[in-house]
């Protein structure tokens, strides 16, 4: 990869961007580099934004993808901790499962691919059939992990920032309305990696916005996630079918192997017998956040006990789908050259729930002409 435009991150080009620019920032040296071609013979970037501790993120136009996240040790040794590829192609041709990529028009699961709005059925791909019912997921087949955005880099209140944009047309992937969605990633000085999420639309279309970066806090290809201890301030979760559809039930996790509400490793009790966990095939579900306020709250913690990286998760959201890599089975080697093995990283992805068009008791994800979707997750780390 070579640089093709190196520039200062300042404010003549934050200015360009649709978001404020509170102060002057402190310029740091930035970068863009090539990301390779896209099999279609597009050219994809990859921007680094960073702090001046080191905490870094890499993040590509290409389907907004946090390509790489470098994050302190307890002794201060920064290591990748996101799996993913070196290249965008191989993120298609490679068929990687949504590593690192925004994920949209909806993400997560919809029933059979169907939903009903304002009296009028639509039907979207059918691109997943876990329990062999066919069922849309994360967009269908060409989902916003599969586009190139419109990318800008800015400064918000002094930190470096990306802005991403893309407009997605009336009927793409079946979803009704043209959708301009702008995703701000920014990094702060407090190691924190900011998703702001912005929509809106000419037709009314149902949006579930989130971020599908697989962590691995001993670094991207060191082994499995099972000794990360894990805890969702969530008490309750929405069972699922065979199809991982939302039976619309919401129950309390008491007593089961999906409290997280104290923390656990997440391999203590992936074995015990369990009707959502067979489903799953281990943990994939989604959780109702005890913060339901749409405040930005912490909502999750993980800690990796050897190397003390932690991670802390706030969101906006009212979900989280906790999904702890039980597709992975090691035929994807990622960017270092380690195979990316059984649950060798795991997303927590901050949504609204799955399957929600078709779950009027759900919190609602239609967006009207007239309205501004807005949501925000950040993702901060520290060691300990
Ligand atoms: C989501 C789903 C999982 C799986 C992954 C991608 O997190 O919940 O079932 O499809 O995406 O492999």
């Amino acid at each position: 990869m070579k640089t093709i435009m190196p520039f200062l991150r300042c404010s003549a080009l934050a200015l360009t961007a649709s978001i404020a620019v509170l102060s002057a920032p402190a310029c740091s040296a930035a970068n863009v580099k090539s990301f390779g071609k896209l099999p279609d013979g597009r050219e994809a970037h990859l921007y680094t934004l960073q702090n001046a501790s080191g905490f870094r993120a890499d993040i590509s136009d290409f389907g907004g993808i946090v390509v790489s996240l470098y994050v302190a040790d307890k002794n201060g040794k920064l290591a990748d901790v996101s799996l993913g590829f070196d290249n965008a192609a191989d993120y298609l041709l490679k068929k990687a499962p949504y590593f690192g990529a925004l994920i949209g028009r909806y993400g997560n699961r919809i029933a059979h691919g169907k939903f009903t709005l304002d009296g009028q059925t639509y039907s979207l791909p059918l691109n997943d059939k876990p329990g062999n019912i066919p069922c849309s997921l994360h967009g269908g087949d060409v989902g916003f992990d599969k586009v190139l955005w419109t990318a800008k880099p800015a400064t918000i209140e002094g930190n470096p920032a990306l802005v991403l944009t893309y407009v997605s047309k009336d009927g793409e992937m079946g979803y009704p309305g043209t959708l301009t969605v702008e995703v701000t990633y920014s990094v702060t000085p407090k190691n924190e990696l900011r998703i702001d999420y912005k929509a809106t639309t000419d037709k009314a279309t149902p949006v579930n916005l989130t971020n599908h970066t697989y962590f691995n806090l001993k670094g991207e290809g060191n082994g499995s996630i099972l000794d990360h201890v894990l805890m969702m301030k969530a008490a309750k979760t929405t069972p699922v079918n065979a199809g991982l559809i939302p039976t619309g039930e919401i129950v309390p996790v008491a007593g089961t192997p999906l409290d997280f509400t104290t923390p656990h490793a997440i391999g203590e009790r992936i074995n015990v017998p369990n009707e959502q966990l067979k489903f799953g095939g281990g943990y994939d579900h989604n959780w109702v956040l005890d913060n339901q306020s749409g405040k930005l709250e912490l909502v999750a913690t993980l800690h990796e006990p050897a190397s003390g990286r932690f991670m802390e998760v706030f969101t906006t959201e009212p979900g989280l789908q906790f999904y702890c890599g039980n597709f992975l089975d090691g035929t994807l080697v990622g960017k270092s050259g380690k195979a990316y093995g059984h649950r060798s990283g795991l997303c927590l992805e901050t949504q609204h729930y799955p399957d929600s068009p078709n779950q009027p008791s759900f919190p609602s994800t239609i967006l009207r002409p007239g309205e501004t979707l807005k949501s925000t997750t950040l993702y901060r780390f520290s060691a300990k």
